[in-house]
């Protein structure tokens, strides 16, 4: 026999669950299907098993869309410290790590269990493990071929987030579902991954996987996307956060940020020792002796970035290679020219690099695109070219930067969309 539902949630992820729950407790018979063996695999692994929940700068300056201002009534209506407020009616306590970031002080399993108590405090209904085979519009709602047999539901919400990590289950499920009813998909990729290089070019540096340090980050748009003023990316995007040498390129908070803004073909821009004057400090050092320029930039420095990033003096940033700059590390201070000395501080300052990729879905920790906003309401997340479909949470354009900024979107999203269905 079918089963009938009021409102069909698919994706028991962060977004999905929270839809259903603040749905199903303004009375709606509420269904939520998963196709996953265990439950909100992404919340569990997320920060390091803390989860980072939210962050209490959140506004619609940190999320990425084609438009941008899409984020900011969801916001409004439901913030962090509306999601504090449900953490703390369960006993769930938190801290805050870095600029506005919060973690759980126990384990990401606490916010999954709040989800999981608020969902059965509303009477939702489980489909877990499910299969969905298809979907389809019928009189007085959606139709839904699932392995436990056929569900009907007057609203359907699509909730399978996006793509990164496919080996825990995740799938292109919500924009495969969205272009069948006629929704625009604004091109999904990886975003917060880290990015990698030509191995020949990056052949210098990977030994130095593991090592980190703090610089700052510029990425400047080589062409407006999409073209005029519905470009999805700022001009110009800075970070001052941590970057890591991998073996097969760089990694880091700071290259997972730039990631999102980043196109093939586009430079980024790394400034070695942010808010400091190396083309001075080198030349000031002249008169302190007899150490040699790796060892000068070793105070500055892990010794091993100093003699290896000197010893490729940039020929993997795309650039000719700098014979004023060539075999610069083992001479003294003292006897290399003022002019060679503020070159070698500028390139500090200014090292370009030429990506040639990310590291995929694989690696990534979430997708950027998805649904375009413009076929939404942002009130509801309603799709306005079809009337009780909702899409929430990272299947929708809106593609928060690292820090706890993507779980408040999906909060945010599943509390507008239950509040609306
Ligand atoms: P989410 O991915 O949570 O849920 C989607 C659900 O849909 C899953 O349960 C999945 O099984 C299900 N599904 C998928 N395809 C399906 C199909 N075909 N049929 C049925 N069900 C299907 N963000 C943040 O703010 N702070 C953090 O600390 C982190 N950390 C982090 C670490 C790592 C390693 C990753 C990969 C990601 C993060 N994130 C994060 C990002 C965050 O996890 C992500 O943005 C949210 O989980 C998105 O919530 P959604 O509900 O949209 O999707």
């Amino acid at each position: 026999m079918d089963a009938r539902f009021d409102a069909a949630v698919i994706g028991a992820g962060a977004a999905g669950m929270m839809a259903a729950a603040v749905a199903a407790q303004r009375g709606l018979r509420v269904v939520l299907v998963d196709h996953a063996q265990r439950l909100a695999e992404k919340i569990r692994i997320s920060g390091g098993g803390r989860c980072n929940f939210t962050n209490l700068g959140t506004s619609p300056a940190q999320f990425l869309s084609r438009n941008p201002d899409f984020c900011r009534s969801a916001l409004r209506a439901y913030g962090p410290a509306d999601f504090l407020d449900l953490l703390r009616a369960h006993r769930v306590s938190w801290h805050e790590k870095h600029r506005g970031q919060l973690f759980c002080d126990d384990s990401s399993e606490s916010v999954i269990e709040v989800l999981r108590r608020e969902c059965a405090a509303g009477g939702v209904q489980w489909r877990m493990p499910c299969t969905v085979r298809g979907v389809g519009r019928e009189t007085g709602g959606f139709r839904l071929d699932t392995e436990a047999g056929p569900i009907r539901a007057a609203r359907l919400v699509l909730a399978t987030g996006g793509m990164a990590i496919p080996q825990l289950g995740a799938t292109d499920f919500s924009l495969r579902i969205a272009r069948q009813f006629g929704l625009r998909i604004v091109e999904p990729r990886p975003a917060l991954v880290p990015l990698t290089f030509d191995a020949d070019h990056w052949k210098p540096y990977a030994a130095l996987a593991g090592v980190s340090l703090e610089v700052r980050l510029t990425h400047e748009a080589a062409a407006p996307e999409g073209g005029g003023k519905r470009s999805r990316r700022p001009a110009r995007a800075e970070f001052l956060e941590d970057l890591l040498f991998t073996h097969r390129g760089l990694s880091g908070p700071g290259i997972l940020q730039i990631s999102s803004h980043w196109r093939p073909g586009d430079p980024i821009r790394i400034d070695l020792a942010p808010g400091r004057d190396m083309a001075e400090a080198l030349v000031a050092a002249k008169s302190g002796g007899r150490q040699t320029v790796a060892a000068a930039l070793a105070q500055a420095w892990p010794r091993r970035l100093a003699e290896a990033w000197l010893a490729a003096a940039g020929p993997a940033d795309g650039a000719a290679r700098d014979e004023d700059l060539a075999n610069l590390g083992g001479q003294r201070l003292a006897d290399v020219a003022d002019r060679r000395l503020r070159a070698l501080g500028e390139r500090i300052h200014r090292w370009t690099l030429w990506p040639t990729g990310t590291a995929g879905y694989k690696k990534a920790e979430v997708m950027s695109g998805g649904v375009d906003t413009g076929e939404l309401d942002q009130r509801s997340l309603e799709a306005r070219r079809c009337p009780g479909l909702h899409v929430i949470g990272e299947a929708v354009d809106v593609t928060g930067w690292l820090g706890g900024y993507n779980f408040q979107w999906a909060w945010s999203s599943g509390v507008a969309c239950g509040r609306a269905l």
